[in-house]
């Protein structure tokens, strides 16, 4: 449990969490994560960061290896998110820090999780400086990238931009660096961290690539997961966020379903085969078998959404119910959607799930379609028909 150099006396004192799999009680991950904190020794020693509750132990364990706790002059939270703050009454217990630095929302989130009325909490202000040596910190707010005290810390001296939850993954590893894993693996984590939490907050990411294009960095140290080192690494990382939060339109549709005795399950097959005949590439998803974080993850490279669930009780089946209210919320943009479903005597659900993706802006380019208790040719034909309208109006919308 050593801290990790990771320039010269700047070091990584974090701790990662190979066992957690529910992510802030909304989306589910399948490695664990990591709590990244920095620490830079100078005249001022500062910490930028913590790590959740659970892991104080270790962070203080590693902290200490390279200096004493009480050397800690300054704390900076760029987050005071509880995966970020939940070890910060601990520490400023043990370190006695001269200083903790946040946003001046950052002073509310404080207020609001701990009885800090006599820590002594400074409030930075957007692009406000502090020299801390040999070295200056300069503090950029983030407002609601993702919560409206996140802020980043800039170090011009070292290029090193401490960005919090921005640029982060959910990666479990004793690998630090984004160059020492396949570009395949970084970006699906890369992704499913973008799609299932920064997603709706996407003008602020362009809001705040505009802002932090001016900067000189070569190594970008997130909050969760691994940094990225050096001008390509750094490249990589700023163009993946700038497409991401273009959301531009991408061919390809993804199917997601609930079904209670497979017909519904039969219409989404019938929707894939026209997509497939319209030359449009599709993964079909049950929502039995797949977590909703899942299927967010897999729309970062869908243009198209289309959406079945059996009728039931007057709605929609809950884990469809569930999908949509999900990733409603995440506000996907520059999507066309279509939707489908069996019922037994009443019938709602497909034209719900119509409103519904339509109420995300949706293109919609053609009719639901229901099938009463079980499909049947007929029915097979307007879900093939469906598929292949949704995937013409994709391919439209992609330029052909
Ligand atoms: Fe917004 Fe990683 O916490």
């Amino acid at each position: 449990m050593q801290p990790i150099e990771i320039k010269k006396d700047i070091f990584w004192v974090g701790a990662v969490d190979y066992d957690l799999r529910d992510f802030h009680g909304y989306s589910q991950v399948s490695e664990g994560t990591s709590y990244n904190a920095y620490l830079i020794k100078d005249a001022k020693n500062v910490l930028f960061d913590s790590v959740s509750a659970s892991f104080a132990g270790a962070m203080l364990c590693r902290l200490a290896k390279a200096l004493p706790l009480e050397k800690v002059d300054y704390i900076v939270c760029n987050h005071l998110e509880l995966d970020h703050a939940g070890a910060l009454a601990e520490l400023v217990d043990r370190c006695k820090p001269e200083k903790i630095f946040c946003s001046q929302m950052g002073v509310k989130s404080m207020q609001g999780y701990f009885a800090c009325k006599d820590w002594p909490v400074q409030a930075v202000k957007n692009g406000e400086s502090l020299k801390i040596g040999s070295r200056t910190l300069q503090f950029f707010e983030t407002r609601m990238l993702h919560w409206p005290d996140s802020m980043v810390s800039y170090i011009p001296e070292d290029k090193l931009l401490i960005s919090n939850d921005a640029f982060g993954q959910n990666i479990a590893s004793t690998v630090r660096y984004a160059d020492e894993v396949s570009e395949e693996y970084l970006l699906n984590a890369v992704e499913a961290y973008y799609y299932n939490i920064v997603l709706p907050f996407s003008p602020q990411v362009t809001g705040a690539l505009k802002a932090l294009g001016g900067l000189d960095i070569d190594l970008i140290a997130p909050d969760h997961g691994l940094m990225f080192r050096g001008k390509q690494s750094v490249g990589y990382i700023l163009d993946a966020y700038a497409r991401l939060a273009e959301q531009k339109t991408l061919k390809r549709a993804l199917i997601i379903y609930d079904s209670m005795w497979h017909s519904t399950e039969k219409m989404a097959y019938a929707v894939a085969n026209g997509l497939e005949d319209a030359g449009v590439p599709s993964r079909v998803m049950s929502l039995k078998h797949n977590h909703h974080s899942q299927v967010m993850t897999e729309l970062a490279s869908c243009g198209a959404v289309l959406a079945g669930s059996s009728t039931h009780n007057n709605g929609v089946l809950p884990a469809m119910a569930a999908m949509l209210t999900y990733m409603k919320g995440l506000r996907p943009k520059n999507r066309v959607g279509g939707a489908f479903g069996s019922y037994g005597w009443s019938g709602e659900g497909p034209k719900m799930i119509h409103e519904w993706l339509a109420s995300m802006d949706m293109e919609m380019p053609a009719p639901f379609v229901k099938t009463q208790w079980a499909p049947g040719h007929e029915s097979f034909g307007q879900c093939h028909a469906l598929g292949k309208a949704v995937g013409q109006a994709l391919l439209a919308k992609c330029g052909g």
